[in-house]
This record gives structure tokens, C-alpha cells and sequence, in this order.
């Protein structure tokens, strides 16, 4: 087995049947040596060496039918018999015997091809097994492939879940960002009325006062008039009076609006009360009117429209926040001349409060966006793009909704809608 050359070792996987062919044959009492070796050709070759004689070979047909037959009586048979196997391997086995007869008999041939039959049934299984072998191999690698491939799916999928997680909490940071600026904003801006408004509030208190007090000192001074002779004097003195009370008069009530004003903005202040209390709409309303007034100016026109005015439940300082926002996108939108429309109104089981304009619209491209933190079509200096996306999680945290949609008549309307009742929640 030895000489049967590189490729034909791979024979020792196909059992002992080989080696047993080879034993056999060699056991035989004619055969001089018999082995397997490796050949280039299809055919086998079949000689006969004559000691005295030079070789003559001939030829064996793959069945192992002898083309020529040998007429010498005593002689050295060589036999190179080709391998019938499926594959392309060309393997033959080679066997030497003393040949007596002149020319090999049916049944020699037939010993040929039995032994030829049996190698051919022992390459096969060789092959069966190599295939088998190599099969396995396969599968084993396409299993691991497949585990591979499918591990990487899973890695894959938790690496998606991580990513939109992550996208998730990024949202969810900017939102609290903005958040954050606004009601850092909206606080400072608290803080700075509430300081204006304490400032403002002695002074006018005091003024107001010294009204009343000068009032009384002119009192007093008719009184002394009325003693004074000259009636020409008199009369004008009278007369710079009456002019000086209706000074005080004017006084007097611009002072009380300032009070009144004073007092509005302190109500505003209290922006960071998280306290919910019950309020009428209309006080919501006209809160944010006032707080607006210079901002409307005379250009716009106002609309008032209570339709709805029982006392709600809600946060007040937040609820006036998102009614400003809306208030003050509505006035930026209209340029020139324009009507600003609030209105509430009442649902079965809700109540609304909207604000619409006259102005543009909103853009269509723009519509899914307008709730993004920080969107904003105006100038750097004009808009941060956090009053709808702050005004959203108000209404949130409300339990509502808040909606934004273009009119027919041109302009746009934003809609707050609101539970009423045990709906309401606690934010
Ligand atoms: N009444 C409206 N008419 C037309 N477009 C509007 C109206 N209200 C809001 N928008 C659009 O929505 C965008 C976002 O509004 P948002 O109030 O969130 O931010 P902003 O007004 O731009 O800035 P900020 O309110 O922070 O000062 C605006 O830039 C504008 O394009
Ligand atoms: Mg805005």
C-alpha cells in the first residue's frame, strides 16, 4: 500500500478491505506480488515477461476482457488492471504471477473481474466516505455560519434597540433642554417683573397718596379764597384750582392704572406656581391680554370670544405662558394690519381655548415641525423655536391637546383643548 503513490493513501481511510484484496491475491499460490499503484492511463496494460523473450504486452479492455492473448507456455503474467471507480482517479492494481498456461482462461478473467468489482465497491466507499467526511465538514461549517450569521442578527438587533434608545433619551434630553431655556427664560423674566413691580409699587403708592393730600391742601385753600375781598383775584384763583383738581384727577387715575398694572405683572410673575386652582377662562384671557397690550398695539384688531366661562381647573402660570406664546407667534405673523381671535368654547366632556390670526398660514413643509424643539422660521434674534415645543408639554402635562391648522380665510388657528373635570391631570 506503501507504493501506491500520494493518492492513492487516501485507501487506508477505506478500510481493511484493500489490504485484504491485496493479501488475498498474494496469498495465491501463482502470484508472485500484487499491489495497488497509481497509473496514467484508462486501460490497464496486461504483459507477459518471457525470460528469453522481450515483453509483450497486451491490453485488458476496463471489464477486464484480454484483447491479446499470449501463445508462450511458461511465463511471468504482468497485469496492470485499471480501477473502475466513478471518479477521475486513475488507480490500478498491479499484479505479477507465474502464468503456465498460454494464454489466461475464462475463469482467470473472471477471478480479474470479481477482484476488480471488489476495489471498484471499496473506492466507491472510499469516495462515500470522503464525501460524508467532507459533508459534514460542510455542514459543520454552514451550522457555525448559520450561528455566526445569526448571532451577529441578535447583536444586530440589540445594537437597533440600543441605538433607538439612545435617539429616545436624546429627545427626550433636548426636550428637557428646552424646557429648561424656556422656563429659565420665562423665570428671569419673572423674576425681573416681580422685582419691577415691587420697585414700581412704593413710588405709585406714594404719589397716590400725595394726591389725596394735595387734594385736601386745596380744600383748605378755597376755603381761605372765600374770604378774599378782590373778586377779580378770587375768580382766577378759582379757576387755576378747578385746572389744578382736574390734574390731580388725571393723576390720580394714571397712578391707579399703573397700581393695576403693577399688580397684573405680579400675577404674572407667579409664572412658577405649580399650583393648580380653579379659574375662569376669561380671567386666562384677559391676563395674557393685557400682558400683550403693547405688542397688539393699534394694528391689530382683537377678537374676545367667551363662549365658555366656568371656572376650570389648571395651572394658571402655565396656562397664561402657553396663551402668550400663542398670542405673540399669532402678532409676529401678521405683519401689518391684521385680527387676532381668542375664543373659548365648550365641548361634552372638554373645553378650548384657541387663538387664530389673519396672517400667512403656516407653510405645509413647515406644519410637522412647528412643535420641534427649537424649529423656528424667523431671525436668530426673533425666535429660539421653543414656544410651541414648550407650550405642547404644558398641555401635556395638562392631559390636552394642542392643535395647529390653517384657516380657510387664510391665517392660521392653534387650539388648546383641555379636560374638564376628573380628566384633568396633575402635572
Ligand atoms: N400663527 C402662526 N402663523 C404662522 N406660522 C407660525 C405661527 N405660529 C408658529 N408658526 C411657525 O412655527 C414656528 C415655531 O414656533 P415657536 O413659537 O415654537 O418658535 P418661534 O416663535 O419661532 O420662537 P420662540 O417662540 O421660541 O420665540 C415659527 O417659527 C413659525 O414658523
Ligand atoms: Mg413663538
Amino acid at each position: 500500500i506503501h507504493a501506491l503513490g500520494e493518492r492513492l493513501l487516501q485507501i487506508h481511510h477505506a478500510g481493511e478491505m484493500l489490504e485484504n484484496i491485496e493479501k488475498a491475491i498474494n496469498a495465491h499460490p501463482d502470484v508472485l506480488t500484487a499491489r495497488f499503484v497509481k497509473t496514467e492511463r484508462r486501460h490497464g496494460l496486461c504483459h507477459v515477461r518471457d525470460p528469453e523473450k522481450s515483453v509483450q504486452p497486451f491490453v485488458v479492455t476496463r471489464e477486464g476482457e484480454p484483447i491479446k492473448r499470449h501463445e508462450k507456455k511458461s511465463s511471468v503474467v504482468e497485469m496492470l488492471l485499471p480501477v473502475l471507480n466513478n471518479t477521475d482517479e486513475e488507480n490500478a492494481l498491479y499484479i505479477k504471477m507465474r502464468h503456465f498456461k498460454n494464454h489466461l482462461n475464462r475463469d482467470d478473467l473472471k477471478v480479474v473481474q470479481s477482484l476488480l468489482a471488489q476495489l471498484n465497491i471499496a473506492l466507491d466507499n472510499l469516495r462515500y466516505v470522503k464525501e460524508t467526511a467532507d459533508l459534514v465538514e460542510e455542514l459543520t461549517r454552514s451550522r457555525v455560519r448559520e450561528e455566526y450569521v445569526e448571532q451577529l442578527r441578535n447583536t444586530n438587533k440589540q445594537l437597533d434597540q440600543k441605538n433607538k434608545e439612545l435617539r429616545r433619551l436624546f429627545r427626550e434630553l433636548q426636550e428637557k433642554e428646552s424646557q429648561l431655556i424656556h422656563s429659565e427664560k420665562m423665570a428671569s423674566l419673572g423674576h425681573l417683573v416681580a422685582g419691577i413691580s415691587h420697585e414700581l409699587n412704593n413710588p405709585i403708592s406714594f404719589i397716590y397718596a400725595n394726591m389725596k393730600i394735595l387734594n385736601t391742601y386745596l380744600d383748605d385753600l378755597q376755603k381761605e379764597l372765600e374770604t378774599v375781598d378782590e373778586d377779580e383775584l378770587r375768580k382766577r384763583m378759582e379757576e387755576q384750582i378747578t385746572e389744578l383738581r382736574s390734574i390731580i384727577e388725571d393723576s390720580a387715575r394714571g397712578s391707579l392704572a399703573v397700581k393695576q398694572i403693577v399688580k397684573d405683572l405680579k400675577s404674572f410673575s407667579r409664572l412658577d406656581q405649580a399650583e393648580y386652582k380653579s379659574i375662569r377662562p376669561s380671567e386666562l384671557v384677559d391676563t395674557c391680554l393685557k400682558m400683550m397690550k403693547t405688542q397688539i398695539g393699534d394694528r391689530v384688531e382683537v377678537l374676545r370670544q367667551i363662549e365658555f366661562d366656568e371656572p376650570v381647573l389648571c395651572n394658571p402660570g402655565q396656562l397664561n405662558q402657553v396663551i402668550i406664546n400663542l398670542m405673540t407667534n399669532a402678532v409676529q405673523a401678521m405683519q401689518y394690519e391684521g385680527t387676532l381671535i381668542v375664543r373659548t368654547e365648550k365641548s361634552e366632556d372638554a373645553w378650548s381655548l384657541s387663538v387664530a390670526d389673519s396672517g400667512p398660514g403656516i407653510p405645509a413643509e413647515v406644519l410637522p415641525n412647528i412643535f420641534d424643539p427649537f424649529f423656528t422660521t424667523k431671525d436668530v434674534d426673533q425666535g429660539t423655536g421653543l414656544g410651541l415645543s414648550v407650550s405642547h408639554t404644558i398641555i401635556e402635562k395638562h392631559g390636552g391637546k394642542i392643535t395647529a391648522e390653517n384657516r380657510a380665510g387664510g391665517g392660521a388657528v392653534f387650539r388648546i383643548i383641555l379636560p374638564l373635570g376628573d380628566k384633568l391631570k396633575h402635572g
